[in-house]
């Protein structure tokens, strides 16, 4: 066990975790951050995705060692439901979940890629998501909410 020291959501935070512990259980069952979601545990399908220091990474296969005074976003420190981050309000604008387990990580994934790219191409979007898997089969609605939060912010 170690303690390991890291920001999340602009939060200073300490875990005794072992080194090889996946981020992701320390998000969920430490800190309560149930945002993030274990899909596959695989680095597969994105459900699990946060942001460290400006990149979206999977946090399933991120170990704590890597953590270490890193700056971590989770689906928590955009918004909430009172105060809807703009992605997150055009996802439910154009009503792009149905299931919900995939959001996390289409939000999370296209907020970092937004940042680098404002004004992105319906092609961009869909290369940027391309890793993301989404089971219920609404990746339009999910392009299409991406669209919308670029055009709108
Ligand atoms: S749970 Fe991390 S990529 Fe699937
Ligand atoms: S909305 Fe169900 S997996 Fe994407």
């Amino acid at each position: 066990m170690a303690k390991i020291s890291f920001r999340v959501n602009g939060k200073n935070q300490t875990v005794d975790a072992e080194p090889d512990m996946p981020l992701l259980y320390a998000l969920r069952n430490d800190l309560r951050l149930n945002g993030p979601k274990f899909g596959c545990g695989l680095a597969q399908c994105g459900a699990c995705t946060v942001i460290m220091d400006g990149n979206a990474i999977r946090s399933c296969v991120t170990p704590m060692s890597a953590v270490q005074n890193k700056s971590v976003t989770t689906l928590e420190g955009l918004g909430s439901t009172k105060k809807m981050h703009k992605i997150q309000q055009a996802f439910v604008d154009e009503q792009a979940a149905q299931c919900g387990y995939c959001i996390n990580g289409m939000i999370m994934t296209a907020k970092a890629f937004l940042d680098r790219n404002p004004r992105p191409s319906e092609g961009e979007v869909r290369r940027a998501l391309a890793g993301n898997l989404c089971r219920c089969g609404t990746h339009p609605r999910i392009i299409d909410a991406v669209m919308r939060a670029a055009r709108e912010s």
